[in-house]
């Protein structure tokens, strides 16, 4: 039992002082909370619970040792003042289905934090994310879901999720990313049929023609409220179908012949309200409407001015 009172080693900065942590922890019969204040005996039920919030603040995350949870299913790192996580931090971690680390103050993720960790869902919104290493997700077999929403990343990197190949649903809205590159998803479909991918609020002025070079089907693809003034028409290349074609709130003005003929011809739903879009294009779209396999989502002001 003295092991699991080192359940969490945080390291402070500035003192070097190596201390445990205050949990929230909830029994695995009754769903009750718990509170379990650091170096405090280890209570019956502790090393059963299959939910455990972190509640305490401190800057860096470093060699957390959850080797004795055998029947843990989330693990909530939430508004605990983390600055860095350092490599091999969850080392220990069985499989996880939620792993949640939002409103922290983490600026990188290093490649050596997450490869191989087994987590399903991971969740890292609402932090100060600029810079994510090409290799940082590599071999994270397990995840299907990723939340990278409210952060500061201006690039997506096509390297991201190799060997991810359970991976269906990267959320990264609300950032700063400027543009799509070529071969963004090439990491994709490897055991999924569909993939969902939100980047709705970020600045995405241009989408490379060879974005979407892979075979494979999109459920949602959200490029909602970004600065994309007009789509090219081949950028659809391979993909087979998408479900949901998102581009409301963004700077097109008209949609080319390409763009309806190929990229509408995959799509099921088009939403494109609140776009700048010229009259003459408008009433073109709606001509067209009949014979093109999406549906057109336009706005009530869209349809009335013209
Ligand atoms: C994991 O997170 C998802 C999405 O937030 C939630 O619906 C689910 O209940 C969570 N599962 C556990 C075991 O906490
Ligand atoms: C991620 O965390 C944020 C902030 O707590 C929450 O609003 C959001 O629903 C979570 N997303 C998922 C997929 O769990
Ligand atoms: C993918 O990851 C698994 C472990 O999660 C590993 O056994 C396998 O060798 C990896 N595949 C590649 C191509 O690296
Ligand atoms: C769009 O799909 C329809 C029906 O499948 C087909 O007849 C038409 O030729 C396609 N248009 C283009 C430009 O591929």
């Amino acid at each position: 039992m003295k092991l699991v009172v080192g359940l969490l080693v945080l390291v402070e900065l500035s003192w070097g002082i190596t201390n445990n942590a205050d949990l929230i922890w909830y029994d695995r019969e009754t769903g009750e909370p718990h509170n379990y204040v650091a170096r405090e005996p280890t209570p019956e039920g502790l090393l059963q619970t299959e939910k455990i919030v972190v509640n305490q603040k401190f800057s860096i995350l470093w060699e957390v040792k959850f080797a004795f949870f055998d029947n843990l299913e989330a693990l909530m790192i939430d508004d605990c003042g983390i600055n860095e996580i350092k490599p091999n931090t969850f080392r220990d971690l069985k499989p996880l289905t939620n792993l949640s680390l939002t409103f922290n103050h983490i600026r990188e993720i290093k490649e050596g934090v997450f490869n191989f960790v087994q987590v399903k869902n991971l969740n890292f919104s609402h932090n100060r994310l600029a810079i994510i290493g090409a290799r940082a997700f590599d071999n994270m077999q397990a995840l299907e879901t990723i939340t990278l929403d409210f952060n500061e990343l201006k690039n997506w990197n096509g390297d991201w999720f190799f060997n991810c190949s359970r991976l269906a649903t990267v959320s990264l809205t609300h950032n700063f990313l400027e543009e799509i590159p070529a071969n963004a998803f090439k990491n994709f479909w490897k055991d999924r049929d569909t993939v969902n991918i939100y980047l709705s609020y970020n600045k995405i002025e241009t989408v490379d023609r060879d974005a979407f070079a892979e075979v494979g089907k999109f459920g949602d693809l959200f490029l909602d409220w970004n600065d994309l003034p007009r789509v090219d028409g081949h950028i659809f290349g391979k993909l087979t179908s998408v479900e949901h074609l998102n581009l409301n709130g963004d700077s097109l003005r008209c949609l080319s012949e390409e763009f309806i003929g190929n990229v509408l011809n995959k799509t099921n739903l088009v939403s494109v309200q609140g776009n700048p879009f010229k009259c003459e294009c408008l009433k073109e779209l709606r001509n067209r409407e009949g014979r093109i396999r999406a549906r057109v989502q336009l706005s009530q002001e869209q349809t009335v001015d013209c």
